[in-house]
């Protein structure tokens, strides 16, 4: 299989690639967003299945899936036999406008994988769009402004869904110009119902907090609190969307079924493309288009994006994915005590920063999840590769 094998340093690392694109790079990009210290980052040049190389020609261990994406394995052929296919075909077309039939087939497909039938879907190009349609959905049929959310969510950095993140350190430059909207309560407790709520927006199994499976009642329990009141439920599966948590959807362990759905991340397994589904009734509180969508954008449905989807979806159906994840998320919990389901697991530790970055000078790619150490590889890991980085984790932890 390509991309199985175990790391290989022939640098230190960072090697000396990686530490002089770091250093151009914060000429140019803004300084916020690439961290770079000596230990960090390394620039990545390939990847397949569960390996990474970089530049200085390093192989690499992912425990990380590049943010929970490459679900199917990094460069998946078939996805990527799909998007060279689409992409000599036709790279872009008119989405709410003159549509590629991509689109409409992808809609079907997400459609029968969540709500079986009566469903719409929106199509966006990032996770925090997904949210920001679902927030306006929600607006739009409830007519009520305000929104529940959970501390510690996470649901993306664009104005709207960042009135629903959590952390101050996202917020607070921004505080005076978001539409405080959003209210948050402890997550795992059924929030005080006020009138002025439409919807409530949750992850089923919080990821950026620190990988937080709720109280067995509180999803159910959610559920009943928006029936009574009439509100919208969102589940934000982002994050543990695609077979992540051994099931296609987080929800599907709880059995409860909400009225939007938003998706990102391990739709495509590389290419940037969201979606919102939600029930009809929900749905067709959108007025018909007469000409100019009130929620749109330029990429909406984007040709490649659908052609990458499709596949991939294909590729975790034909791989047995979500029965792989939830394997080998059993073997990893029998190893260490890790909390979450599947492979989005988080192992509590004492600095999961300082952790990571040593983990990379062991050729093993991880990212900490709040106070714990994120283990979301690629659910196409092999058990070789897997066992490998546990030992190395269980070394550095002690
Ligand atoms: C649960 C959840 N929601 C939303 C987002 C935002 O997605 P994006 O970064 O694609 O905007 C993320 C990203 O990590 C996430 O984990």
């Amino acid at each position: 299989m390509a991309g199985d094998a175990l790391p290989l340093l022939k640098t230190t690392v960072p090697g000396p690639k990686s530490r002089a694109l770091a250093l151009q790079l914060h000429r140019y990009e803004s300084r916020n967003v690439t961290y770079v210290s000596r230990h960090w980052p390394i620039f990545w040049q390939r990847a397949a299945g569960a390996n990474v190389w970089d530049v200085d020609g390093n192989r690499y261990v992912d425990l990380t899936a590049a943010f929970g994406v490459a679900n199917a394995g990094h460069t998946n052929p078939q996805v990527v036999s799909a998007l060279r296919q689409q992409a000599n075909q036709l790279l872009h077309a008119m989405g709410d406008v003159h549509p590629n039939e991509l689109k409409l087939r992808l809609a079907r497909v997400l459609v029968k994988l969540t709500f079986r039938r009566n469903a719409r879907v929106v199509f966006g190009n990032s996770g925090a769009e997904a949210v920001e349609i679902a927030l306006k959905t929600a607006a739009i049929h409830t007519k009520c402004p305000g929104v529940i959310a959970f501390t510690g969510a996470y649901h993306g950095l664009t104005y709207g869904a960042l009135d629903a993140t959590h952390r101050q350190h996202f917020r607070r430059p921004f505080t005076r110009q978001l539409g405080h909207f959003v209210d948050h309560f402890p997550f795992g407790e059924i929030p005080k119902y006020r009138n002025k709520y439409g919807a409530v927006l949750v992850e089923p199994i919080q990821g950026r907090a620190g990988i937080i499976v709720p109280p067995a009642d509180f999803l159910p329990d959610l559920r009943r609190f928006c029936d009574r009141h009439g509100l919208v439920l969102i589940f934000d599966e982002i994050y543990t969307g695609f077979c992540r948590t051994g099931r296609w959807f987080a929800y599907e362990h709880w059995n409860v079924l909400p009225d939007l759905i938003c998706l990102g991340k391990g739709l495509t397994g590389g290419f940037p493309l969201a979606a919102c589904v939600g029930r009809a009734a929900v749905m067709d509180s959108w007025p018909a288009s007469t000409g100019e969508a009130i929620h749109t954008s330029t990429f909406l449905g984007h040709p490649l994006g659908c052609a990458a989807a499709l596949a991939h979806i294909a590729e975790m159906k034909r791989l047995n994915l979500a029965d792989r994840a939830l394997a080998l998320g059993v073997l990893i919990a029998a190893r260490m005590p890790c909390r979450g389901r599947g492979l989005m697991l988080g192992l509590p530790v004492r600095n999961a920063s300082q952790l990571c970055e040593q983990l990379l000078q062991h050729g093993i790619l991880a990212l900490p999840e709040g106070d714990a150490l994120g283990l979301t590889p690629p659910l196409t890991i092999t058990d070789r590769q897997l066992n490998h980085a546990l030992k190395i984790i269980s070394q550095l932890v002690g």
